[in-house]
């Protein structure tokens, strides 16, 4: 079953992350700390949107951050959902003008606004970078 269908039938985006972050680890070579995975259920588009951006994250750590470890917490409170991608690789200059435009960053941004929430992008070059996003439940 695709990873949209288990989503979609409220498979729960808990199981369909952890499958996704021990095929991830294996391949990239690159550590994953979980610090937090939602333990209740969580509407389907909400679990669509976070999914597609954890993917999208983690597609920018192995192409571009050379980080040793990727940290994730995905919580489920009053705000509603939390969620941060950290790494600890090379960070980049948010603002250079020489540095080429993507479609990663401004997907991200779109999944969660489609939601009804928002994504910020903390980066600091030589320092790591963090994805971080909040969407109201
Ligand atoms: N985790 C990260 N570590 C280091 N640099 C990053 C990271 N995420 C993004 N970047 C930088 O930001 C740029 C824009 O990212 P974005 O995902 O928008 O585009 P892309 O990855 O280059 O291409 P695309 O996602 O469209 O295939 C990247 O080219 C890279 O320079
Ligand atoms: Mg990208």
């Amino acid at each position: 079953m695709s990873e949209d269908v288990r989503l979609r039938e409220g498979g729960g985006l808990s199981r369909v992350l952890e499958d996704y972050l021990s095929d991830w680890t294996e391949r990239s070579g690159i550590a994953v700390e979980v610090w937090a995975l939602p333990s209740r259920p969580i509407p389907g588009d909400v679990a669509k949107a976070v999914y597609a951006t954890v993917v999208e994250a983690l597609t920018n750590v192995e192409r571009h951050s050379h980080a040793r470890l990727v940290s994730i917490a995905i919580t489920v409170g009053r705000s509603g959902l939390r969620m941060t991608v950290s790494d600890d690789g090379a960070g980049f200059a948010q603002d250079s003008p020489g540095r080429l435009a993507g479609r990663g960053l401004a997907a991200m941004r779109a999944h969660f606004a489609e939601v009804g929430g928002a994504l910020t992008v903390n980066t600091v070059a030589g320092g790591g970078t963090t994805v971080t996003g909040v969407i109201p439940l």
